[in-house]
């Protein structure tokens, strides 16, 4: 949700969702902001990793938040994923067993 709005803008829309799914509950973060690029789209899973471009660097951050939601997904059995959708935007899946 921070980066739903951090990365944003003026596009101020965020929707989030939870459902069972799969034997555990999966909540979905949508917003309609910036995009990540086709090409950097597992990157920044990485600890550290920001999208190289201006308008990314222009918003604060330390590139930790999605590694660490990652580890910890994962840790519990769980996991996180970015979805593909058409439009502008993002949408982050985070799974975790029930
Ligand atoms: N909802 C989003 N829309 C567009 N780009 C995103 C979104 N979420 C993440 N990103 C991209 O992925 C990168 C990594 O995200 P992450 O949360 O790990 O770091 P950060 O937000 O830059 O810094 P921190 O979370 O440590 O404050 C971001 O710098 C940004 O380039
Ligand atoms: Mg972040």
């Amino acid at each position: 949700m921070d980066n739903a709005i951090k990365f944003s803008g003026d596009a101020k829309w965020l929707r989030m969702e939870a459902q069972a799914a799969d034997g555990g509950v999966a909540i979905a973060v949508s917003d309609r902001g910036i995009g990540v690029p086709r090409e950097e789209e597992q990157k920044i899973f990485e600890k550290f990793y920001r999208v190289g471009r201006s308008d990314t660097q222009a918003r604060r951050g330390s590139g930790v938040g999605l590694a660490l939601v990652k580890h910890v997904a994962e840790a519990h059995g769980g996991r996180i994923s970015l979805e593909r959708q058409s439009g502008p935007g993002s949408r982050f899946t985070l799974w975790l067993p029930r």
